[in-house]
């Protein structure tokens, strides 16, 4: 007589159909101490958002994700200097970044794909790669963190057929985390207001609990998979247009009513009639909606309005048009969103017109979410490794039942 348990077998009644949630929307997958995502509030290790991006810099909620605790002043200068060490690109890295430059060119490839690429690159070239401890894992975070900025700057002066900007140090020793990315895109140091205005969009987007790539990433590190290889299918999962992507396509979504509807439309009906045909389509409007936030995204109206306020004085005219009337398109779409759809902007609605107004290309939106979101990633991948289970859930089969092969 066995005396093994003998695993329920699989059923499809409908009980079981019942219990089932689609894209596992309500279900708590595990346990984390990093971030709460609730509409009431969200929270980085007990600090509320509001907080942290009135209060702190992206390198002091960098630091808080990965250690856990607010750094003192002694820990932050320390952890800074560690990271501008880690900002050069080993040179592999960098000549498969020019090499890609035909891929991104031709639109073989989009600047997530070359960044997913350059990271399983980092991987082959760190020594703590194979190791999972603690330790290991969080001198990796820190590397990664580093480079992923460097990556996406050198790929830029790569599109733009430029010489690669900052090649020996990985751009300005001098300059903070938020404001070297943008000179390591440009080779111009930014402003001051405009390097505040990236360092709070990296600390909006820097962790958001059981979004899809985390979770991925969460799923990969559970097998006892390195972080490298997590952190490759966090980045493959964030490109989605239903997920990070979205900030990308937001901003292509507003270029087209635009040019649609003209400049001089704005505020006008012509933009009411636009909006009701993606309705009657069923067009997902990209940058709006949210698994969890159904009454607003607490980061939406925090990087909309210090976006409206550079889009205010500045004198780009990106895409051809002031800044601000992006902003004021951008706000009667949202108000029709609101009125007809009851749909609240994400945090990408505002990111993409942000960003566009900082005069950013279009297709390193999702790769600057990427140098936000390492920090979250390597938080929960630490997490997981440190208190690890395999995650394996169970599928409600609705294929055919047992066939005869041989009839
Ligand atoms: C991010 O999870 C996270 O935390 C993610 C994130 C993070 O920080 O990690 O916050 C970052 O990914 C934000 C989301 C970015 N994605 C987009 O902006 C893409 C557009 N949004 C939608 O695809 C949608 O809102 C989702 C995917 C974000 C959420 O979808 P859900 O929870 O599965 O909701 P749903 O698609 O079932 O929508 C419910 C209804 C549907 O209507 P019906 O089909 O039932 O009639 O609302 C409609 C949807 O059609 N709807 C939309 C819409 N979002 C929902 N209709 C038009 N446009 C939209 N954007």
């Amino acid at each position: 007589m066995s005396t093994t348990a003998v695993p329920p077998a699989k059923t499809t009644k409908p009980e079981a159909a019942a219990a089932f949630a689609r894209g596992l929307e309500g279900v708590i997958a595990g346990e984390s101490a990093i971030c709460s995502v609730e509409q009431g509030k969200l929270i980085y290790r007990g600090y509320e958002i509001h907080d942290l991006a009135a209060n702190a810099t992206f390198e002091q909620v960098a630091f808080l994700l990965l250690e856990g605790h607010r750094p003192s002043d002694a820990e932050l200068q320390r952890f800074k200097a560690e990271v501008v060490a880690e900002r050069p690109l080993h040179p592999a890295v960098t000549a498969f970044i020019e090499s890609a430059g035909g891929w991104l060119a031709s639109g073989r490839a989009v600047p997530m794909d070359v960044l997913r690429t350059a990271v399983s690159i980092l991987g082959h070239l760190d020594p703590d790669a194979q190791d999972n401890s603690v330790p290991a894992n969080l001198r990796k975070s820190k590397r990664l963190l580093a480079k992923i900025p460097t990556i996406i700057g050198h790929m830029q002066n790569v599109i733009d057929g430029k010489a690669i900007i900052g090649r020996e140090h990985g751009g300005d020793p001098a300059l903070d985390h938020a404001a070297n990315l943008l000179f390591l895109m440009t080779g111009a140091k930014p402003t001051r207001e405009y390097a505040r205005v990236i360092d709070v969009s990296l600390i909006l987007y820097a962790e958001h609990d059981f979004n899809a790539s985390t979770f991925t990433s969460r799923c990969i590190a559970g097998t006892l998979s390195d972080m490298h290889g997590a952190v490759c299918g966090g980045i493959a999962a964030l490109k989605g247009s239903l997920h990070g992507g979205a900030n990308e396509m937001a901003m292509e979504m507003l270029k087209e009513i635009m040019r649609d509807v003209g400049e001089k439309a704005i505020g006008t009906k012509a933009v009411d009639d636009w909006m009701q045909r993606a309705f009657d389509t069923k067009r997902k409007l990209m940058g709006f909606g949210h698994r969890v936030y159904k009454n607003g995204d607490h980061r939406a109206p925090i990087l909309h309005k210090l976006g409206r306020g550079i889009a205010a004085t500045d004198s780009k005219n990106p895409g051809g048009h002031p800044a601000l009337k992006w902003f004021e398109l951008g706000e009667q779409v949202q108000k029709i969103m609101l009125d007809k759809k009851n749909i609240h902007p994400n945090v990408d609605f505002p990111c993409g017109l942000t960003y566009y107004t900082m005069g950013i290309p279009v297709p390193q939106y999702t790769p600057i979410f990427v140098a936000s979101r390492i920090t979250g990633w390597c938080a929960h991948i630490c997490e997981q490794h440190a208190n690890n289970r395999l995650i394996r859930p169970l599928s409600l089969y609705t294929g055919p039942t047992e066939t005869k092969w041989n009839g």
